[in-house]
């Protein structure tokens, strides 16, 4: 099965649509009640023991992670929230985990990718008969209900949840994580944010262009096309780097620095085009107040080592493990 996008998005769109402020009110409160009960002192192997830290789970995502298993990175990417069953997310993030095979090196990664999809769609599949007999007021209900009008056809229901479920998750962890750790490398950074919280919308930016939770994307030519002096054929395959993108020279002054202020800040990180990320307003949300929050509760948070892996992937820029500390 090949993942299809979004399309005819108005079909899809529910008529009553939360305002930004509202999931901003959403996000807050899922944040808020577990960063009261954390520590005050702390590290990243006391996850278990205390209540909360910043991890990675399962050896890829970064956690902000409470005793009783349940996880802030979850309940703030997980585009199904109010959808699906609590109880299946730690499966649902592992079926993700191996999605992530799709943009890794090995000769055999469309196995366990393929083994993923078809998992998803085993899973899926009996929910959106559900939602087709008794829909609800959640994300799989409105993907059915294109179903129902003629909009999508069952594969085109499955694959756009996937592809949701995919877009969604792995991406948002990659900009906390990868954001905290550019924070802890530069603290004159992450001393501004502290004083001035206001910066939070800059400052996700800035994490965006800095270090980008999506390195590259893929096109096919549909026609020759010429392109810095050199000729894209026909049916080409091309590789375009969102990475070296965001720091272009030409576009951005010092593109090298981390600067929370730099204001304009026209970097790439959701794409361009009729393809721009669906979901880059809710990710920015998301990123504004985990950052804001972060600054506010954990000041002295620091880097435990500067030994970082990343995912061996070109598509996603995923650190294995961010361990950190607090005071
Ligand atoms: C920091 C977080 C995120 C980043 C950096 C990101 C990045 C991107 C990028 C670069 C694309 C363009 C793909 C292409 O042109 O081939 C994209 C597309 C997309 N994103 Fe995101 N994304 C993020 C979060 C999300 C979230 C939270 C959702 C959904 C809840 C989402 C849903 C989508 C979808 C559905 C598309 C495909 C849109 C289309 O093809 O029309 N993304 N994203």
């Amino acid at each position: 099965m090949i993942l299809v996008r979004v399309r005819e998005r108005d079909h899809v769109e529910p008529p009553d649509r939360p305002a930004p402020q509202v999931r901003r009110y959403h996000i807050l409160s899922d944040i808020e009640p577990r960063l009261d009960t954390t520590p005050k002192r702390g590290n990243a192997a006391a996850v278990d023991e205390h209540q909360l830290a910043i991890r990675k789970r399962h050896e890829n995502a970064v956690a902000l992670a409470d005793v009783d298993g349940r996880n802030l990175e979850n309940t703030l990417v997980d585009p199904w929230r109010e959808g699906m069953p609590y109880q299946d997310r730690q499966f649902l993030r592992e079926l993700s985990e191996q999605l992530i095979f799709i943009g890794r090196g090995e000769p055999d990664r469309m196995r366990p990718t393929g083994e993923a999809i078809h998992g998803l769609v085993e899973y899926l599949s009996p929910l959106i008969e559900q939602r087709l007999a008794r829909p609800g007021d959640d994300l799989l209900s409105i993907l059915a209900s294109g179903e129902q009008r003629g909009v999508y056809t069952r594969e085109e229901v499955v694959a756009n949840a996937v592809l949701l479920l995919l877009a969604g998750h792995e991406t948002t962890i990659n900009l906390i994580c990868n954001g905290t750790l550019a924070f802890m490398r530069h603290p004159d950074q992450w001393a501004l944010l502290q004083r001035d919280p206001a910066l939070a919308v800059r400052a996700t930016e800035e994490c965006l262009r800095y270090d980008p939770p999506v390195k590259s994307l893929q096109r096919i030519a549909v026609q020759d096309v010429e392109l810095g002096g050199k000729v894209i054929r026909s049916l080409d395959r091309v590789r375009w780097f969102l990475t070296s993108a965001n720091r272009d020279p030409e576009k951005f002054a010092a593109p090298e620095k981390f600067d929370i202020t730099r204001d304009p800040n026209l970097h790439v990180a959701f794409g361009s085009g009729i393809h721009h990320c669906l979901g880059a307003t809710l990710a920015r949300l998301e990123g504004q107040e985990a950052f804001k929050a972060l600054a506010q509760r954990f000041p002295s948070l620091h880097l435990e080592t500067e030994e970082l892996e990343y995912q061996p992937s070109i598509l996603f820029r995923s650190l294995k493990s961010l361990p950190v500390t607090w005071q």
